[in-house]
């Protein structure tokens, strides 16, 4: 892409974005509750030209290229969360001409590592430095989570696009997802965290994902409070009488969230002993009480577990994608 970018502004920029690992706090943030991801070393790369009237883009990874009008609907392909991240900006008052885009997708789709949210938040700083725009990282990222809510159409938490767009490197990301309030945390030097792809793909709008939801809703409309968030361990007597399942998704939530608050003293401790204990703890209650596991993520923990790992579980929604495993020793570049 080498023509002009017409009047101001550079002809071509290039922006990247994260995959992330989450190490705590599964299925907590659309229930305003805790999370504690951290950005991969894997980037989603978007150069970006301005362009009139159409959002185009030819991805590498598909060797393909397509075009959308602005102001064009959702047409259910990849294409969807360009146009929506364009789409998202015109809702908040920022209406762009167009543009035109190259991406180097480094963030494998469906291996819950969280592409579109890399993809999206790429998207976003790419065309903030196009057509400066006064957004900061934070507003980026809830920019691209509207995009992909109201635009994609998958009910996502804010999770992945904050990581995206805050996320630093070797550090946990500790977000309370009601707040918006973050902290970012060391990982305990002598350690580090692995990630293996299950390669059974998983498809986040399908997979059950909205069904866990709506079952998180109905329970906390029974329970009488805003949502999940607002239960503690106190609680888990009333809990016990909801019908099943929807007792032992809320048993999830609320030690899920314990886990969080936990996880993040014992990082701070360094004690990483304790943090792969809480680990193994999470990827149990999401076996048996948030049923988001499969066979193949199961082994793939009790493998880690057998090689020495301090703990391991499933990463991301589940149903398919990724295991991460808490393992001695520095990275490796
Ligand atoms: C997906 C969603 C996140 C979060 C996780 C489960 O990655 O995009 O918002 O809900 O699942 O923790």
């Amino acid at each position: 892409m080498s023509e002009s970018s017409g009047a101001g502004g550079p002809a071509e920029v290039c922006a990247e974005a994260p995959g992330r690992v989450n190490l705590l706090g599964e299925h907590t943030d659309y229930n305003e509750g805790f999370v504690l991801p951290m950005p991969l070393r894997q980037v989603t790369r978007v150069f970006a030209a301005r362009a009139d009237g159409v959002v185009e883009a030819y991805a590498e990874i598909f060797d393909e290229r397509v075009a959308r009008k602005i102001g064009g609907p959702r047409e259910g392909t990849w294409l969807d969360y360009l146009v929506g991240c364009v789409w998202a900006l015109a809702q908040e008052g920022i209406h762009l001409p167009g543009a035109r885009f190259r991406i180097q997708r480094g963030v494998p789709p469906g291996a819950g590592l969280a592409s579109s949210a890399a993809l999206e938040v790429a998207v976003l700083r790419a065309l903030r430095t196009l057509y400066e725009i006064p957004v900061d990282d934070l507003r980026l990222a809830l920019i691209a989570h509207r995009a992909e809510v109201e635009y994609v159409g998958v009910r996502c938490g804010v999770m992945d696009q904050i990581v995206a767009s805050l996320g630093r490197l070797g550090q946990a990301l500790f977000l309370d997802t009601r707040s918006l309030e973050c902290e970012w945390v060391p990982i305990p030097a002598g350690y580090r965290f692995e990630v293996v792809d299950s390669g059974v793909p998983r498809r986040l709008a399908e997979a059950g994902y909205n069904q866990r939801r709506a079952e998180c809703e109905e329970a906390a409309e029974r329970l009488g409070v805003r949502a999940l968030r607002d239960l503690a361990c106190g609680d888990l007597e009333r809990v016990a009488r909801l019908p099943d399942p929807l007792d032992r998704r809320v048993r999830h939530v609320i030690t899920e969230n314990a886990r969080v608050l936990a996880g993040v003293e014992t990082l701070r401790a360094g004690d990483a002993l304790t943090f792969g204990r809480l680990m193994v703890e999470s990827h149990r209650s999401l076996v048996e009480d948030f049923e988001v596991s499969t066979p193949e993520l199961d082994r793939l923990v009790d493998l880690a577990m057998e090689h020495g790992a301090l703990g391991a579980r499933l990463t991301g929604a589940g149903f398919g994608g990724s295991v991460v495993a808490l393992v001695a020793g520095k990275y490796v570049r």
